[in-house]
C-alpha cells in the first residue's frame, strides 16, 4: 500500500518495492515482497541551525534520555517515541593519536571510538531504538543471530526492558568476552553448530513462527539508531565534515546506517558536502568488496573464515542498502588479510587505544587506500573503532603469549620467582 493522504511523522518502507507500512508494523521484512523496510521521517520542522541549536544544548546536559548520543538526535531518529528504553549510551569520544597517524601515513587521523558504549560496542545505539520500539508495538520477547555484540547488547538492553531475550550465536568463533556477557545479562543463549549466516536463516524463521520481535540490523530502526554515529561525529566536528570516513562491514547494518545518516544530513542541511565512505572487509569474508569490484553487477555469497569473528559474515543481510550508501557517497569497498589487520590492532594496541579485532580492518584498510594514492595523507579521517579491546581476550593471549614466531608487537610474559634478584635479572635483559 502507499499513504494517500498526508504521511505520518515517520513511517516504514520496502526498498524493493515500494510498499509503505505504519511505522507500528511488526515485521522485520516487506511483507509484500520480502525487501528490506527503512523509516522515513518527514522533514523536521525546524530550520538545520534550530535542530543543530537543539542537539548543541542537549550535548552534556543533565542525565536523562535526551543526554543519549542516540536520544540528543530524536527528531532524526524517532520522533514519535515518548518512552524511551536507555542505558544511557553514544556519547564516545573522538580520539587523536600521532603514533596512529604515523602508522597509517596520513597528518590528521581520527578514531571515533564506539568501544566506549555500555556493552562495549557501536550495537547498544542500534538495540536503544530497537527495545524502544520493541516496548512500543508491545512485543512479548525479543531475539537475534549475532556474532557475539549484537547478542550482548540485546541481552543487556532487554534485561533493562523487562522482556525475554532469546540469543542464537555460532558454536564456535565467539568471543569469550561477547558470550559472557549474553549470559550474565540472562538472554536464553542457544549455541547453533553452523556459521552466522546459518544462525541468520534460523532466527528469520523463528520470529515469524513464534512471534517474537527481530532485532538483527535488518530490523530498520536498528539502524536509525545506529546513524547516530555519524550525526554525533558531525557535531564533534561542528558540522563540518571529513573527507573520509572508514569503517569495517560485515552484515552490512552500519554501513546501510552511515549512508542513511549523511544522505538525511545532507537533505536536511545539517551538512553542505558529503563525505566518501570506505567500507573494509576481511579477505575471508568480502562478498560486499567483490561485488563492488564488479560494479555491483551481483550479490555474492561465500563460506566465510577470518580471525576478526564480528565481521565473519559470507552472506550479508543489508546488501541492497550498503550498496546504495556506497554509491551515494562516492564511497569504496576493499578487503584486508588476516594478518595485515592483526598489525594494524597490534598499533592501535600498542598506541593505548585499543580495540577489537574487526575494528582494526579500518587502519588496515586505510593504509591501502593510501598506497594505492586514493586517500592523500592530507585528507581529513575519521575511522570509527566498532568494539573494545577486551571483547576477544582468547585472540589477545594467543597473539602475545602463544604465536611462534612472535608477531608484529607481541608483547610475552616473563615468569619469575618471587626474588627482587630475579626482577633485576629480568630489567637487565635486552629485550
Ligand atoms: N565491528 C564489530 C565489532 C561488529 O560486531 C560488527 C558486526 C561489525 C563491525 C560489522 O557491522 O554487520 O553492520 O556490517 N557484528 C554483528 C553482530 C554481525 O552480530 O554482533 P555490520
Amino acid at each position: 500500500m502507499r499513504f494517500k493522504t498526508q504521511r505520518p511523522a515517520s513511517w516504514q518502507s520496502c526498498i524493493s518495492c515500494g510498499n509503505e507500512v505504519v511505522e507500528t508494523d511488526p515485521h522485520p521484512r516487506c511483507t509484500s515482497c520480502g525487501g528490506l523496510l527503512e523509516v522515513h521521517h518527514r522533514p523536521p520542522g525546524l530550520t538545520s541551525t534550530e535542530l543543530i541549536q537543539r542537539f548543541t544544548e542537549r550535548r552534556g546536559g543533565q542525565p536523562g534520555a535526551t543526554a543519549s548520543g542516540v536520544w540528543r538526535f530524536r527528531e532524526i531518529v524517532l520522533p514519535s517515541a515518548d518512552v524511551v528504553v536507555s542505558h544511557p549510551e553514544g556519547n564516545t569520544p573522538l580520539l587523536h593519536r600521532v603514533a596512529l597517524d604515523r602508522w597509517v601515513g596520513v597528518d590528521n587521523l581520527l578514531l571515533k571510538h564506539e568501544g566506549h558504549n555500555p556493552t562495549g560496542s557501536f550495537k547498544d545505539r542500534g538495540m536503544t531504538v530497537g527495545i524502544t520500539q520493541a516496548k512500543r508495538i508491545g512485543a512479548a520477547a525479543v531475539a537475534c543471530a549475532s556474532t557475539g555484540n549484537t547478542s550482548a547488547s540485546l541481552a543487556a538492553y532487554a534485561a533493562q526492558a523487562g522482556l525475554p531475550a532469546l540469543v542464537l550465536v555460532p558454536l564456535e568463533g565467539v568471543a569469550t568476552g561477547k558470550l559472557a556477557q549474553s549470559l550474565a545479562y540472562g538472554a536464553k543463549t542457544l549455541l547453533v553448530r553452523g556459521d552466522f549466516d546459518d544462525c541468520l536463516r534460523l532466527i528469520e524463521q523463528a520470529s515469524e513462527q513464534l512471534g517474537v520481535y527481530l532485532l538483527n540490523s535488518i530490523n530498520p530502526f536498528r539502524i536509525e539508531g545506529q546513524k547516530t554515529i555519524i550525526l554525533e561525529l558531525l557535531q564533534q566536528l561542528a558540522w563540518e565534515p571529513p573527507d573520509w570516513i572508514v569503517l569495517p562491514a560485515g552484515n552490512l547494518g552500519n554501513t546501510a546506517a552511515f549512508g542513511k545518516a549523511l544522505r538525511e544530513a545532507h537533505d536536511w542541511k545539517l551538512i553542505s558536502r558529503m563525505p566518501r565512505l570506505a567500507a573494509v572487509q576481511a579477505e575471508g569474508a568480502a562478498p560486499f568488496a567483490r561485488s563492488f569490484a564488479e560494479g555491483f553487477a551481483q550479490k555474492h555469497r561465500v563460506k566465510a573464515e577470518t580471525v576478526a569473528t564480528a565481521i565473519k559474515i559470507g552472506n550479508p543481510a543489508s546488501y541492497d542498502r550498503a550498496v546504495q550508501a556506497i554509491k551515494e557517497t562516492n564511497g569504496v569497498v576493499l578487503s584486508v588479510a588476516d594478518e595485515e589487520l592483526l598489525k594494524a590492532k597490534a598499533a592501535i594496541d600498542a598506541s593505548g587505544v585499543g580495540c577489537e579485532p574487526a575494528s582494526a580492518v579500518t587502519l588496515a584498510g586505510l593504509r591501502r587506500l593510501i598506497d594505492r594514492g586514493q586517500v592523500k595523507s592530507s585528507d581529513r579521517v575519521v575511522a570509527v573503532l566498532t568494539g573494545h579491546i577486551l571483547k576477544d581476550p582468547g585472540l589477545l593471549l594467543r597473539y602475545h603469549q602463544e604465536m611462534d614466531p612472535p608477531p608484529p608487537g607481541a608483547n610475552r610474559p616473563l615468569v619469575i620467582d618471587p626474588d627482587l634478584r630475579e626482577v633485576e635479572r629480568v630489567l637487565g635483559q635486552k629485550t
